[in-house]
């Protein structure tokens, strides 16, 4: 991973492992172009809904923050676009993205990455 010289404070750094922690959207826009092999994202779900959830055997609330609450598609496919068009901007060619989802939101993705 090579980042620009005008990042940035680290959460946390040792020799070969650095965190950062920070707004996606302004994080990433410190990375040079084609620089980066991997990514792993763990983006919003957009589920929260005033549902239920089981956790542990047990119902369980499903609002997790304003982050998770449910959004219209044109939202949700909007803020997807905006993140993985700025992951495709650093990633090197030969590099390779990870993504979680839910239903709530992976067919979006899927339709951003293509
Ligand atoms: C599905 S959760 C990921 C949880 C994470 N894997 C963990 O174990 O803590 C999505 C996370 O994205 C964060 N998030 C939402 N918008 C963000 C943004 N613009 N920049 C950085 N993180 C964001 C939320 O705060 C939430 O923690």
């Amino acid at each position: 991973m090579q980042e620009s010289k005008n990042i940035i404070k680290y959460y946390f750094a040792q020799e070969h492992f650095k965190l950062i922690k920070g707004d996606t959207f302004r994080v990433l826009k410190k990375f040079e172009d084609k620089t980066v092999d991997t990514i792993f994202a763990d983006p919003p779900y957009f589920l929260s809904n005033d549902g239920i959830t089981c956790s542990r055997w047990e119902n369980g609330n499903r609002n997790k923050g304003k982050w998770n609450e449910s959004a219209s598609l044109k939202y949700k496919h909007k803020f997807n676009k905006k993140w993985i068009r700025e992951c495709y901007r650093i990633l090197k060619y030969n590099g390779t993205i990870w993504t979680s989802g839910t239903l709530h939101n992976i067919y979006s993705i899927g339709m951003a990455l293509e």
